[in-house]
């Protein structure tokens, strides 16, 4: 059994809880009925969904690329904006919305929401989903090295930029640290990674750009329609 801490998830609303997600070893997961039960959780029961909080409300998230971009010539803003945010191997890259034009097969589409994180000063987090099935859950985190935004448990996030994360004022785009410091790195050719721009100079003083395209994202929340059941 893959789910630990239990969290349901269903129809947009979640139960959380909070005391079973913080004594999970790592894992937040998903029970695959999500409308049935909850288990576990130490014999705690689940509380009653709050629907109102819209911070629980899921959403996928795009990239809006629209600004100046570190290198000479054509604007590649072009090339990654529109582009919806995908978990593949660990890592969140940029690919098409279209199906149809991914150019990653293995590509999760984000799906996600904001839940507190349940260790030290228990900043807001960002959790999606990794895969349709099992819809198990994964904390989203900057790497405190290689400032690439990544997915992973507990234990992997402990001790990476986990939080906070928050929305803008207008609660249309994501914040991490209190700012929008996102950007799309150019890895190899066509491949765009996402990373945390810490210094805010398009990763030139950590070494990371290295020469390759990098491109100010803001990443725009997409509310997911309700599902009915
Ligand atoms: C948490 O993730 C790490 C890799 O990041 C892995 O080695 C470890 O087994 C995972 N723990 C659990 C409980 O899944």
């Amino acid at each position: 059994m893959e789910v630990l801490g239990i969290v349901g998830v269903a129809a947009g609303s979640i139960s959380i809880p909070l005391a079973a997600v913080a004594a999970s070893t790592a894992v937040v997961g998903i029970s695959q009925g999500v409308n049935g039960q909850q288990q576990g959780g130490g014999g705690k029961s689940a509380a009653e969904p709050d629907k109102s909080d819209p911070r629980i409300a899921k959403f996928n998230l795009v990239a809006e690329c629209i600004t100046p971009v570190s290198s000479p010539g054509p604007s590649p803003s072009k090339l990654v904006h529109g582009k919806i945010v995908v978990l593949r191997k660990g890592k969140l890259y940029l690919d098409a919305a279209d199906p149809e034009y991914r150019i990653f097969s293995d590509g999760h589409p984000f799906s996600g929401f904001y839940l507190e994180y349940p260790v030290g000063q228990k900043p807001l987090a960002l959790v999606s989903t990794i895969s349709r099935d099992p819809p198990e859950l994964n904390w989203i985190y900057a790497d405190d090295d290689t400032l690439e935004l990544k997915y992973g448990n507990k234990t992997a996030s402990m001790n990476h930029i986990h939080g906070p994360w928050d929305w803008t004022a207008d609660q249309r785009a994501m914040m991490l640290e209190d700012w929008e410091g996102f950007v799309a790195l150019e890895e190899s050719p066509g491949v765009w990674g996402l990373y945390y721009d810490q210094d805010d100079d398009l990763l030139e003083s950590s070494g990371i750009a290295d020469g390759r395209r990098v491109v100010e994202c803001s990443l725009q929340r997409r509310l997911e329609a309700p599902k009915r059941s």
